[in-house]
């Protein structure tokens, strides 16, 4: 197993790799969809769980989700096909920078994959790109609550992207063309459910399976996670989901 398939496998009890909570996600997809017949783009879609769940209640959606990993696809694609739901979801294992498609979505999703684009404005302008007129991006990603301590920042912000605070993080959103027409911020109970089901089911798994080549890797990296989380971030990083539309032109 490689360090994603053993991501994949921490996230088994929390298939939203995101801190919300199912009434949370349930509640922004009622939000955000907007007609039986809707669209869906989920760009970075995980195993394709939201889109899973969006289509379970309306009949008409159809939903298309791109994802690099593919980790769980079969699964969700499994429990489409058991709820008569396979004809209506798509999910494609490719980079999201690759995605093309002639078809816009009613609702763009990205849910913490901005990452996957290089930032947040890299994402808008993706999302842009796919949205049909009068659509709405359901965008997902973390701001820092406070000031972390420069190392933990530093370990957060090893790639291209770097947070900002609230205020900060909506007003890029804003001025890059977007009103914010709902959004919500996760919870420290929401936060601590997301990192004790991501480390505590790794170590649950490598506990359970004493002759497996990757078990100390598995515990090694659920203890690694649980410190920088317990010991760093906790408390300091945020999670903030906009439900955005573009905004018009002025007259
Ligand atoms: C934090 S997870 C969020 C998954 C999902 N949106 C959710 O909320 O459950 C980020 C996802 O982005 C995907 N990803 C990262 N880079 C990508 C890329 N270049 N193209 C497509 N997907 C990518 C990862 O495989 C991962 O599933």
């Amino acid at each position: 197993m490689d360090r994603r398939e053993l991501s994949a496998l921490a996230h088994a009890d929390h298939p939203i790799s995101a801190p919300l909570s199912d009434s949370t996600v349930e509640h922004l997809l009622r939000r955000a969809i907007r007609g039986q017949n809707a669209h869906l783009l989920d760009l970075g879609c995980g195993d394709g769980t939201w889109l899973l769940r969006a289509l379970r209640a309306r009949d008409g959606a159809t939903a298309v989700g791109v994802d690099i990993s593919g980790a769980g696809f079969d699964d969700v694609l499994g429990e489409a096909a058991r709820l008569g739901l396979a004809d209506r979801l798509e999910l494609r294992r490719q980079d999201v920078a690759e995605y093309r498609s002639d078809r816009k979505a009613d609702l763009v999703l990205s849910v913490g994959a901005a990452y996957a684009f290089g930032g947040l404005l890299q994402t808008l302008q993706a999302a842009r790109e796919h949205l049909a007129e009068d659509g709405l991006l359901l965008l997902g990603d973390c701001f820092w609550e406070r000031e972390p301590d420069p190392a933990v920042r530093a370990a957060m912000e090893d790639g291209p992207q770097k947070f900002a605070d609230l205020p900060t993080t909506v007003a890029q959103v804003v001025a890059d063309g977007w009103t914010p027409v709902y959004g919500y911020t996760s919870t420290i109970a929401e936060w601590d459910e997301y990192e004790w089901c991501w480390t505590g089911t790794l170590a649950q798994w490598a506990l359970d399976h004493p002759e497996h080549p990757d078990r100390d890797l598995a515990l090694q990296m659920s203890a690694d996670h649980r410190t920088s989380w317990l010991g760093g971030y906790r408390g300091y990083l945020g999670f903030v989901v906009l439900l955005l539309r573009p905004t018009p032109a002025q007259a």
